[in-house]
């Protein structure tokens, strides 16, 4: 039988490239530059499965290929707004994505980003490094106390429950949420989690905001500038989800003007054009989207996508099936 021929839109772990090596008639993309939107185009007419990330936009035009040999997409990302996957169960396409390896990590950068904004050990380790540090003193570089804050969920799913986890159980955190598709009472007893019906009482409750809903239309701007004020002014918003479920300006604002206390940011509107207002704010604590980024749960996710592909060619339905 002859081998799937096999496009992968950016470089990937070594040990998952051997295996799609190994595997398929395969075209890596060693350079690991973004591809664009006439080369993913060609891309679907010239393979059976096409493996594209969140930096690839496989949108409606993209889809729109003809002919069209692809009948495979496997996401390399839990995330799926970069991706119409309308259009694509029009043309007839099976669409993939990677959840659940990837949760603990994104949970631990949204941790990381709630504990780094909120004592500010970004800015004190540029102090260190600026040679500017005179000796310890009692007033020095005072940030907020995390144990025993309230943090609220934005979205209340796989990421957010493990970072409940990680919040109520390592330090004693209380957890409230908002989320049109609850957990199951069970999950809600574990975090002694208080549930609200709109996403304003969450902010206004809450001395961390954390956002967990998915990116897209539906979420497009879900914080802006009317509902960011109505969060304490000693607040810190965390986002590890999609940089446009935030308004951006709105949040630089808030951030300049004292709305709120500061963000921590892994995720940003057009990124990687990061705005550059951003780098102007001290408490802002700004990641290039790493969620997902240890060497175990890239390989995971590598592997989560070559799962669903060797299923898909067997007949059967992949487990990560979207459309
Ligand atoms: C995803 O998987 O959607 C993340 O944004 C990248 O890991």
């Amino acid at each position: 039988m002859s081998k799937l021929k096999v496009i992968v839109s950016r470089a990937w772990p070594e040990a998952v490239e051997a295996t799609l090596k190994e595997k398929y008639d395969v075209q890596l993309n060693e350079t690991d530059v973004a591809m664009t939107k006439e080369e993913m185009k060609h891309a679907l007419g010239a393979c059976d499965a096409f493996l594209p990330t969140v930096t690839d936009p496989v949108d409606a035009e993209v889809l729109s290929t003809e002919p069209m040999r692809t009948k495979f997409i496997g996401n390399f990302g839990v995330g799926f707004n970069h991706i119409d996957l309308d259009a694509a169960k029009a043309r007839g396409l099976t669409v993939t994505n990677t959840p659940e390896v990837l949760t603990d990590c994104t949970a631990d950068i949204a941790m990381t980003l709630l504990l780094t904004v909120a004592r500010r050990t970004g800015e004190g380790e540029r102090h260190l490094r600026a040679k500017s540090w005179t000796g310890w003193r009692p007033t020095h570089m005072l940030g907020t106390k995390v144990t025993g804050k309230t943090l609220g969920m934005i979205g209340m799913g796989r990421i957010a429950q493990a970072m409940a986890r990680r919040a109520h159980h390592g330090f004693g955190m209380k957890i409230a949420f908002v989320d049109p598709y609850p957990p199951s009472d069970e999950v809600i007893s574990e975090f002694e989690a208080t549930q609200y019906e709109s996403i304003d009482k969450v902010l206004e409750s809450s001395d961390f905001v954390s956002i967990h809903c998915p990116g897209g239309k539906e979420t497009y701007h879900l914080l802006n500038r009317d509902n960011l004020a109505k969060m304490k002014p000693g607040a810190f918003l965390i986002n590890t989800a999609r940089g446009d479920v935030v308004d951006n300006d709105a949040l630089i604002e808030a951030l300049k003007n004292g709305t709120i206390a500061g963000a921590g940011l892994d995720v940003f509107e057009g990124e990687p054009n990061l705005n550059s207002r951003f780098l102007e704010l001290e408490n802002a604590v700004l990641l290039p989207h790493l969620g997902s980024a240890s060497t175990e749960t890239r390989i995971a996710m590598g592997n989560r996508v070559l799962d669903n592909l060797t299923a898909f060619e067997a007949g059967q339905i992949p487990k990560d099936k979207l459309v």
